[in-house]
C-alpha cells in the first residue's frame, strides 16, 4: 500500500516529503479553505514540484459540462495532477469522457462498493471510498474499502482505491489489510504512525548506556 498525504498545507507536505514514504498528495475544497489567501492553481502546482507524485485537485462544478471544463482546465497545470469528481451522475458523464481523454480521476466522496464499480466502467483512475465519514454516521467504512477492491480485482480494473477519511494510525493498518492500493492520510495521522513510546524508550536507554562506554563515533 502506497501513502500519500491528504492536506493542501505547503510546510506539511515539504516536510512529509522529505521522509521519502509519501508518493503523492489530495487535496478537497475544505483542505484549501484552511490555506487562508492561496490561490488555487499556485498552491497545486507547488505541491505538484515537490512530491513529484499524483496529486489530487477538485472540481466544484455541479453539471458535467463544468466538471468537464473545470477538468481540463486543471489537468493542464501539471502532468502530475489527477482531477477529482464527486460521484454523481454529472460525474459519473464527466469522467467517462475525461478517461477517453487522458484526464486522470478520482473519484470522490464514495461511500458504497457500487459507486466505487460505476467509478471503475467510467474508467476512473482513483476512487476513494471515505472510511472516516462512514464510520461517523455507524457504518464499516473500512468494509467499503475491502469490498470495493474485491470487486475491482475481480475484474481486473485498474481503477486504484485510496482509503480516504483516514482518522487514526489503526485506519493505516486496517485499510492496508483490506488491500487499498493507497491510504491518504492527514499530516498529523502520518506522524502518528511514525510514533512509539517504546521507540523513544529504547532510544533513551541507548544513548545512556552509550554514554557508559566512554567510545565515540568518528
Ligand atoms: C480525500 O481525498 C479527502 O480529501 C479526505 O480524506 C476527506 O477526509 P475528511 O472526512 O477527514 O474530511
Amino acid at each position: 500500500m502506497r501513502i500519500f498525504v491528504d492536506t493542501a498545507n505547503i510546510d506539511e507536505i515539504r516536510d512529509a516529503a522529505k521522509l521519502g514514504v509519501v508518493s503523492g498528495v489530495t487535496t478537497n475544497p475544505s483542505l484549501m479553505a484552511k490555506e487562508q489567501g492561496k490561490d488555487f492553481q499556485s498552491t497545486i502546482e507547488e505541491i505538484a514540484d515537490i512530491v513529484r507524485g499524483p496529486v489530487s485537485a477538485e472540481v466544484v462544478a455541479l453539471t458535467a459540462e463544468g466538471m468537464i471544463k473545470e477538468a481540463r482546465a486543471i489537468a493542464a497545470w501539471s502532468p502530475y495532477v489527477v482531477v477529482k469528481i464527486p460521484i454523481t451522475k454529472a460525474g459519473l458523464q464527466a469522467t467517462s469522457v475525461l478517461s477517453r481523454e487522458g484526464v486522470k480521476t478520482n473519484l470522490t466522496l464514495c461511500f458504497s462498493p457500487n459507486q466505487a464499480l460505476l467509478s471503475a466502467l467510467a474508467g476512473a483512475t482513483y476512487v476513494s471510498p471515505f472510511v472516516g465519514r462512514l464510520d461517523d454516521a455507524g457504518h464499516d467504512g473500512m468494509q467499503v474499502v475491502a469490498e470495493s477492491v474485491a470487486i475491482l480485482k475481480s475484474y481486473d480494473f485498474g481503477t486504484q482505491v485510496i482509503a480516504a477519511s483516514i482518522r487514526h494510525p489503526l485506519h493505516c493498518v486496517a485499510a492496508a489489510k483490506a488491500g487499498a492500493h493507497i491510504a491518504t492520510v492527514p499530516y498529523k495521522v502520518l506522524m502518528q504512525m511514525i510514533e512509539h513510546p517504546l521507540t523513544d524508550v529504547g532510544i533513551q536507554r541507548f544513548v545512556a548506556d552509550w554514554e557508559k562506554t566512554g567510545a565515540r563515533i568518528p
